[in-house]
């Protein structure tokens, strides 16, 4: 066996986050600069796990690498090798626990890394299935979005249980992305939306599909080139997460700030209650009058996205 590499990316949901909990739609994109190299080097003993800054051994992983533990053991077991010795290293830039699917990375980057290793080749299919062994286990009951979209690289629509699907853009764009430097926490703001399902059933639902209906609308402006059709949609999107109780005093902040310089529009993304909000720049003059404001207004990181027409 040699040394094997596998690689992914972050990913930021443009809409649909929550409600695809509850099989709406929804449109995730590729971070394309925010990546994840998992380099696995045979050993003659010991497994030792290098993550970030944490080292030490399989079985000594704490908690929050509890689903990256199971999923290694997983794959030992299906590579018939449980006693296999290694170094595992893991570089990235991508921050965790920021709505950036950030675990699911490391998970498909981990297998591609795995398989190539044995090499074993590996379908879209499989890769998310082992990739949902971990975010089963960190994030408890997930969609599988984060799972299923750290693994491609172009815009996708998703559906729970479905096939994601790229998506035709028209348009180039450009994001802004901004943490607050709260920790937003998947697992939690999940439940946030599944006690208010309980407590207010016709209330909560109507919340949920009409996001979803706002990914409908969503994808056909980014086939037809209409941009500024794009902004209004993203802001009624936060005000039925606000509703729903997933954004975060700290989100409103950067959002207010983003579309007082003159974003089209802004919203939470991923789990929200912290974590990182999402912003579209009106023209390229825009950027820089939004990152400003973004950095007056607190943002702990910010980064610029740009998207490009993958269709005429
Ligand atoms: C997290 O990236 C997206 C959520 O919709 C949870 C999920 O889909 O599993 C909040």
């Amino acid at each position: 066996l040699k040394l094997a590499t596998g690689k992914s990316h972050a990913k930021i949901i443009l809409l649909g986050e929550h409600a695809v909990v509850y099989n709406e739609p929804a449109i995730a994109l590729p971070l394309p600069d925010l990546k994840m190299v998992a380099t696995i080097t045979p050993r003659n003993f010991g497994q030792i796990i290098l993550a970030g800054n944490y080292q030490g051994s399989l079985n000594e992983m704490t908690e929050a690498f509890e689903g990256i533990r199971q999923l290694i053991n997983r794959l030992l077991r299906f590579f018939s090798n449980p006693k296999l010795a290694f170094t595992l290293k893991l570089e990235s830039n991508i921050p965790l626990e920021r709505g950036m699917g950030s675990s699911a990375a490391t998970a498909v980057a981990i297998i591609r890394a795995f398989f190539a290793l044995f090499e074993t080749e590996l379908s879209d299919r499989d890769l998310q299935r082992w990739a949902n062994v971990e975010e089963a286990i960190t994030h408890g009951s997930p969609s599988g979005i984060d799972a299923a979209t750290a693994a491609h690289d172009v815009p996708v629509w998703f559906v729970k249980g479905q096939k994601p699907m790229p998506i035709s853009m028209s348009l180039d764009a450009t994001l802004i992305i901004a943490d607050t430097g709260v920790h937003g926490q998947t697992g939690l703001a999940v439940s946030v939306v599944r006690e208010q399902l309980l407590n207010e059933p016709v209330e909560t639902q109507n919340h949920l599909s009409e996001l979803g209906k706002l990914s409908v609308q969503a994808q056909e402006f980014l086939a037809a080139n209409s941009i500024e059709k794009l902004g209004p949609i993203m802001n009624s999107a936060q005000q039925h997460l606000s509703a729903l109780g997933v954004s975060h005093p700290y989100l409103d902040a950067l959002i207010d700030a983003a579309l007082e310089a003159g974003a089209l529009g802004a919203k939470l993304t991923g789990g929200g209650v912290g974590g990182t909000m999402l912003a579209l720049a009106s023209n390229e003059a825009n950027i820089d009058a939004i990152v400003s404001a973004l950095e007056a207004a607190g943002a702990r990181e910010i980064w610029v996205q740009k998207y490009y027409a993958n269709k005429e």
